[in-house]
């Protein structure tokens, strides 16, 4: 028979090796399933975000567009080959170990193309610039944003080339109220693996037999299924299941609130939205899938569509649900608004839109489900609420949720969407079904496609003032876009409501929001949850009203400002920890001595008048915590080990937020351990108690309380088994410098534990910390237990001719309470700022009728390295009494500000107010021109 294999030999990593190759096969492809070298990520593959690059020949290419015949006679080094074993030892190359000690991993998952890149420019260009840097590194995105401490990274490992002496660890704002660990700068436990390539994302697994699954999409945005048929389908070789709706052996739908949002989409059902699921494919090949899915017929009844949350609000508009398009009608009610608006001087009115934006984490979904020996379902996916996709997954396949596991793999970034389920039940249908293990992974279509987004809205704003500034009134309505199930949107919408009329402490508000169902892709969680949107409207206006005003934009809003004593918009009276003034005071001081004494005024670019400069600046809070009355809690244990080691559990998700070295900061301090002797494990429902949803920035706080707690019950047993049996008081029991001293006596942590374990004791101990009660909206009290607050700055530069813009620096002061680990906040801020602007400036996911036209990367705009500004930290500290050590949440609050300080600045150096996101060039030039033609 003949055969379209080319057999190529190569050079991978210092080895030759001899591989045959279809060829349509790229070189990631074989470097990934046939070679095993799951340090290259493919992110897109379509050659867009830069995850998948090696190194052929010297130079840096995209391996999942390079043909693999095409490496044939060539040298390929990959990220596995980078690092050397010297006399045992592993020896790390420069690059890798600035990318640790500098802090430029995050999530981890672009970092193999982050590093490869770098090497290539530094073995052709040991010297180069950060011009050259960033050249260099344009199309390798980092969605965690860290591109700032990415480019440092660089330029201090090609400094240790160049010297040969060994990087420093990074230099950071650490906190003012460090402890012995607590505060200081610390590495990540896991980045050691990040930048070799041994870090295990889903999409990296391997089982035995495994086989492809995949997912038959609706055709249409709105319509009720006639017919499916898989005859077909299923007579494609390789093919070995294929199931639709009446295979679901439980509940149908599935839904992280609401159950809305069908598994399967049957006949005589209706699909909502082009990525509804209607059948589900096996196979022992993707070719073969692929082949069935295309077999699978579909009927469908066309329906009318909704695309607009106003419109489906009309008393005509078609259902997309049968209750009707409303989601959540959300009320706030404060004071007397006709009182308000009638003693104000001045009312301004305004209306602003947000767009659809999407995530854009670089690893696309993935979920592995296998059935084990006990008949019990194991499913391997990176998800933010591990228990929830236990007790979905369960509903579905009608099991007790303790025959289900749900195995939390590292995340190759999710900022909120990856909360909802995605492939993790269909993976579970099928492999229950096929009794093999069973892989799901979206490609970046696919992902963008279905995975909801970040609400588009519709934000009118009213404010009364008096002529000093002092706001009497205000008044706001909101319509977000949910889309076509509910995913969180009336928690997103709930958040963007309340935090509408922003940071100000206001005697009279009347809010009103609509969350409304559309044909569109569900919205949900992402980071800011709402508040991004609702800080860009109330923040554009706030400076728009200080204009009319005639007044400074920061003197306006300080004279607003939350305080401790203030109450606000729902009720809540602040008692404690509102560090929004001393945020707004040092970044303004900061920007005067960046900028000059007035930086709001716009200046040229000397030499070059068509380009204007200006700064900008917006302010922003945010709850942390579930609050609104929902229960609150975190589980964890301690358990310690025979070898001295103490481990601490929790089900809590690592996104690449730095949360493993937050729970081993917190653990060790109390424990009083060594650092090094304290291991986190997290993310798995069998062996980690539930830590409650990854969101609403509560992972510090919340599980950082529960790991407090756990370490504090661990340190009290010890205590109490020493005190026993060296028959002393247990306040003679001391835990210093990692060893435990009992009057004269020292014993190691492990001596500990086996003393421990002769005695019949138990090495583990658990904790399940309840966060202060809250209540839920419209019964006043405490609707949050605390809130972060920040200031953003930013300085622009207009090209007044073609409406570009680019921001060139970002000033962030947040309020995170105490800083726990200043290295993962740092990356907070950088990446919470980049993304921001990105969100500012270019990012728009478009839906066109129902249609998705954003389905590749290409044609959604993240920020690249090229674009990134100048970012200064400003750390403030108001500690929150509950939080651990002082702490509260910080993974939103640094990218909440950012877009109205970048169109306030646009504004400030062009007079363009610009009412919608992202900023249109072409408006900005128009406005432009227009005024120039009209003299
Ligand atoms: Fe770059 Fe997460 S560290 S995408």
């Amino acid at each position: 028979m003949a055969t379209n294999l080319h057999k190529i030999q190569f050079v991978v990593n210092g080895v030759s090796r001899t591989v045959e190759v279809e060829a349509s096969e790229m070189l990631s492809d074989v470097l990934r399933e046939r070679l095993g070298l799951t340090g290259t990520k493919i992110g897109c593959n379509e050659a867009e975000c830069g995850a998948c690059t090696v190194v052929v020949n010297g130079k840096p290419i995209l391996s999942c567009t390079y043909p693999a015949v095409r490496a044939n006679g060539k040298n390929v080094l990959t990220i596995e080959g980078l690092a050397r074993v010297q006399n045992g030892q592993l020896s790390l190359h420069p690059l890798q170990e600035s990318f640790i000690k500098l802090g430029a991993v995050q999530c981890g998952f672009c970092i193999p193309g982050q590093i490869m890149t770098s090497y290539a420019l530094l073995e052709e260009n040991p010297d180069a610039t950060s011009e050259e840097i960033r050249y260099a590194l344009k199309d390798t995105l980092c969605r965690c944003g860290g591109y700032p401490t990415i480019e440092r990274a660089i330029q201090a490992a090609a400094e240790s080339m160049r010297t040969g002496q060994p990087v420093e660890i990074a230099e950071v704002v650490e906190s003012s109220r460090a402890l012995k660990f607590v505060g200081h700068t610390h590495i990540r436990p896991e980045a050691l693996e990040k930048v070799t390539g041994q870090a295990l994302y889903t999409d990296d697994l391997k089982f035995p037999d495994m086989l492809v699954g995949a997912t038959k999409r609706s055709a249409v945005p709105h319509g009720i299924v006639k017919r499916i048929d898989v005859g077909k389908a299923k007579k494609v070789p390789g093919i070995v299941a294929v199931l639709t709706a009446v295979d679901i052996p439980g509940k149908i739908n599935h839904g992280l609130v609401y159950d809305d949002w069908p598994t399967l989409v049957g006949v005589g059902q209706k699909v909502r939205y082009v990525g509804d699921a209607v059948a589900l494919v096996a196979g022992e090949s993707t070719a073969s899938v692929q082949e069935a899915l295309d077999l699978v017929e579909v009927d469908y009844e066309p329906l009318a569509i909704i695309t607009d949350p106003v419109q489906a609000n009309q008393p005509d508009a078609i259902f997309v649900h049968e209750k009707g398009n409303l989601l959540k009608h959300i009320k706030v009610r404060k004071g007397d608004i006709d009182k308000g608006f009638a003693e104000a001087e001045v009312i301004l009115e305004r209306t602003y839109h947000t767009p659809t934006t999407d995530h854009a984490f670089i690893e696309p979904e993935c979920s592995i489900a296998r059935v084990t020996d006990e008949g019990r379902i194991e499913v391997y996916v990176g998800s933010q609420i591990p228990y929830s996709d236990r007790s979905q997954v369960a509903a579905v396949m009608n099991m007790p949720e303790d025959r289900i596991r749900i195995k939390g793999m590292l995340i190759g970034g999710g900022f909120g969407g990856k909360e909802d389920i995605m492939g993790q039940i269909h993976a579970a249908l099928l492999a229950w079904k096929t009794r093999r293990p069973v892989k799901i992974l979206y490609d970046r279509h696919e992902s963008l496609v279905v995975h909801p987004k970040r609400h588009a809205t519709q934000i009118k704003v009213k404010i009364g003032a008096m002529r000093d500034g002092t706001i009497v009134a205000a008044q706001t309505e909101l319509y977000g876009d949910t889309g076509a199930y509910a995913s969180l949107g009336d928690k997103v919408m709930t958040r963007a409501t309340t935090h509408s009329t922003g940071p100000y402490e206001i005697p009279h508000v009347k809010i009103d929001c609509y969350a409304m169902y559309t044909n569109n892709p569900p919205a949900g969680a992402f980071r800011g949850f709402g508040v991004y949107q609702s800080a860009f409207a109330v923040e554009s206006a706030m400076d728009e009203l200080a204009e009319v005003l005639e007044l400074h934009p920061v003197e306006i809003r300080l004279k607003n400002a939350l305080h401790v004593g203030s109450i606000t918009n729902t009720g809540q009276l602040l008692r404690e920890s509102v560090g929004l003034v001393e945020s707004l005071e040092k970044t303004w001081k900061l920007v005067q001595q960046m900028g000059g004494s007035e930086p709001f005024i716009a200046r040229e670019v000397p030499g070059k008048p068509h380009l204007k400069r200006a700064w900008g600046l917006a302010v922003g809070y945010k709850n942390t915590g579930l609050g609104g009355g929902a229960p609150d809690k975190a589980g964890a244990e301690v358990e310690l080990f025979p070898d001295g080691i103490f481990e601490a559990r929790t089900s809590s998700a690592e996104l690449g937020q730095g949360l493993v070295t937050v729970l081993q900061l917190i653990a060790a301090e109390e424990l009083g351990s060594k650092l090094e002797n304290v291991r986190v494990y997290l993310s798995d429902t069998d062996k980690t108690p539930d830590g409650g949803p990854t969101t609403a920035s509560r992972q510090t706080y919340v599980t950082g309380n529960a790991v407090k707690g756990a370490a504090k019950a661990m340190r009290e047993a010890i205590t109490s088994v020493l005190a026993e049996h060296f028959d002393v008081a247990p306040e003679h029991v001391k835990f210093i410098e990692g060893l435990a001293q009992v009057g004269e006596q020292t014993l190691t942590f492990g001596e500990v534990a086996r003393l421990m374990q002769a005695e019949g004791k138990i090495l583990t101990a658990s904790f399940e910390y309840w966060a202060p009660k809250t209540l839920p909206l419209g019964e006043g009290g405490d609707m949050h237990f605390v809130f972060s607050y920040a200031t953003q700055a930013a300085e622009v530069e207009v090209n007044t001719v073609t409406g570009e813009v680019d921001v060139l620096r970002i000033i962030s002061a947040n309020d995170v309470g105490t800083a726990v680990n200043p290295l993962g906040l740092q990356g907070q801020v950088e990446g919470g700022a980049v993304m921001g602007m990105g969100h500012a400036l270019s990012e728009k996911f478009i839906v066109k009728d129902g249609y998705v036209v954003t389905d590749r990367l290409a044609k959604y705009r993240i920020p690249s390295i090229v674009q990134t500004p100048e970012i200064t930290s400003i750390v403030v500290e108001n500690p929150a009494a509950d939080g651990p050590f002082g702490a509260k949440g910080v993974g939103e609050i640094v990218s909440i500000p950012t877009a109205p300080a970048i169109t306030n600045a646009i504004y400030n150096a062009t007079g363009v107010r610009l009412r919608s996101l992202p900023v249109d060039q072409e408006e900005i030039a128009k406005e432009l021109h227009g005024f120039e033609a009209g003299g």
